[in-house]
């Protein structure tokens, strides 16, 4: 039988555990990620996926998530493991849950090294470095910064130190505590962006350039990336909403609180998108500049705007303090793991979590060089290029082990626990939100998410040379 508490600590309240949920999803893949792949893959009809994937494989993948958490009420292995037990499976389910801890340490390694990003841009921007520089001036600004490690690993060395101290202090002392202080903050920042880029003469460009859709540009490789965006994004397939969930009360509605988080994580990632690519348009730059987007741009739009100094530090603040709420749950699931079954205290964990993430980021760090010496040539998606390092375990997490992850949630959720189980833990009674649930749960969700990744390997080609005609038919195609 699972526990009734987690011996980690709760929530003090549903808006405790809500606020830090959104402070998880709300991260880096809002504000840095999101405009870069929207930019790289054409605008609007990118965006249009990405909000269907969060609507249709999202939403019910995170209520599975913090459902099975909630009931576990352990680190997601021995949730895991206790779930399948009590419900008369095998406890190898519990290796879904280790997954989870590695996807977690995989993530966590590069997200710290592009936080340290946002913090060295941050002090840049608070003394000036921006102000009236020439394009080629900011772009030499950025390339001798991440081609040079040791200022790269001082950085991910200070974020790291960040993440532990919020992580080593527990649930309420450290994690609430951090997520009631910065998650005010972020929003009023955000807003305020937001405020000023209506102002410019880019906002129509990118209204049109985000809501806009022209499916023609539209690729195989652009459905997958807003697929695992989508998982990116709300911090769902490895855990991290499950071990939150194992501290939320035993009152609060998982549906509610699954569509605030949903709806607020969706409504910073577009409100960023239209704070960042005004900037863009308005200054004729390049919206699909990679990762590099908004330390390329950006800089240069603040470098000729009245009070840039301020909007842009205020801007690389918010990044920061996204980053750091989303950090500490990426380490949560690990940390609860070494506690649970080495019988170390927390400290102890978070330190060894911590600093073995950190020793991965290394490599994240090295691979940003001009003559990087990891180099992987693939072609995945339809898509060959050159990978460093970051592209490797960006394509690898974000596009494979989350949506895995998810697959086998549902799964677990749907197939494996039992209907009264279910039932009882989502408390919506057997009306038709729960079937809802419960088939996009079993089928839906499962079924697409296995479409786009045997895509990935290209194993659905013969399917589609087969309907070919037809799909050009409906497209319109000559
Ligand atoms: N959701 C976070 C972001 O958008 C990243 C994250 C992924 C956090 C997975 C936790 C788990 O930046």
């Amino acid at each position: 039988m699972p526990p009734k508490t987690s011996v980690h600590g709760s929530w003090s309240s549903r808006w405790a555990f809500i606020l830090a949920a959104t402070g998880s999803a709300v991260g880096l893949g809002n504000i840095w990620k999101f405009p870069y792949i929207t930019g790289e893959n054409g605008g609007g009809a990118f965006v249009i996926v990405y909000l269907i994937c969060v609507a249709l494989i999202g939403i019910p993948i995170m209520m599975s998530e913090i459902m099975l958490g909630r009931r576990g009420r352990q680190s997601p292995v021995n949730t895991m493991h206790t779930l399948a037990i009590e419900s008369g499976h095998h406890p190898a389910w519990k290796y879904l849950g280790i997954m989870g801890v590695m996807a977690g340490f995989l993530i966590l390694s590069y997200y710290s090294v592009i936080a340290g990003w946002a913090l060295e841009y941050l002090t840049k921007a608070s003394s000036g470095d921006f102000t009236r520089q020439t394009p080629d001036g900011i772009k030499t600004l950025f390339s001798n910064f991440i081609d040079d490690p040791k200022h790269l690993m001082l950085w991910h060395t200070i974020f790291m130190v960040m993440t532990f101290l919020v992580v080593a202090r527990g649930v309420r002392g450290g994690l609430e505590l951090a997520v009631k202080l910065l998650m005010p903050a972020l929003l009023v920042i955000l807003l305020v962006l937001v405020g000023y880029s209506m102002n410019t003469t880019g906002f129509g460009a990118a209204v049109e350039y985000l809501f806009t859709p022209d499916f023609s540009a539209l690729s195989w490789g652009a459905v997958l990336t807003a697929m695992g965006h989508a998982f990116f994004t709300l911090s769902l397939g490895m855990g991290a909403i499950m071990v939150y969930g194992s501290y939320l009360p035993r009152d609060a509605s998982i549906a509610k609180t699954t569509f605030i988080i949903a709806f607020a994580d969706t409504a910073v990632a577009l409100l960023a998108g239209l704070a960042i690519f005004p900037l863009v348009f308005s200054n004729s730059l390049e919206a699909g500049s990679g990762p590099g987007l908004i330390f390329l741009t950006l800089p240069l739009a603040f470098g000729q705007m009245p009070y840039g100094t301020l909007f842009g530090a205020l801007f690389f603040l918010l990044l920061a303090f996204a980053a750091w709420t989303s950090a500490i749950s990426l380490l949560e699931p690990a940390v609860t793991w070494l506690v649970e079954n080495r019988n170390i205290k927390r400290v102890t964990a978070t330190m060894i979590a911590g600093t073995f993430t950190w020793l991965v980021g290394i490599l994240t760090v090295f691979s940003f060089q001009k003559d990087s010496p990891i180099i992987f040539s693939f072609n995945f998606g339809g898509v060959k290029k050159e990978n460093g390092f970051f592209d490797v375990l960006d394509i690898l997490t974000a596009n494979i082990m989350l949506p895995i992850g998810g697959i086998l949630i549902a799964v677990f959720a749907g197939w494996i626990m039992s209907r009264e189980a279910s039932r009882d833990e989502l408390e919506m009674g057997e009306g038709n939100a729960y079937k809802t649930w419960r088939v996009i749960t079993r089928y839906i969700a499962p079924a697409l998410v296995s479409i786009v990744i045997l895509q990935l390997f290209g194993l659905l080609d013969p399917i589609f040379t087969l309907f070919a005609p037809i799909i050009d038919l409906l497209s319109n195609r000559p």
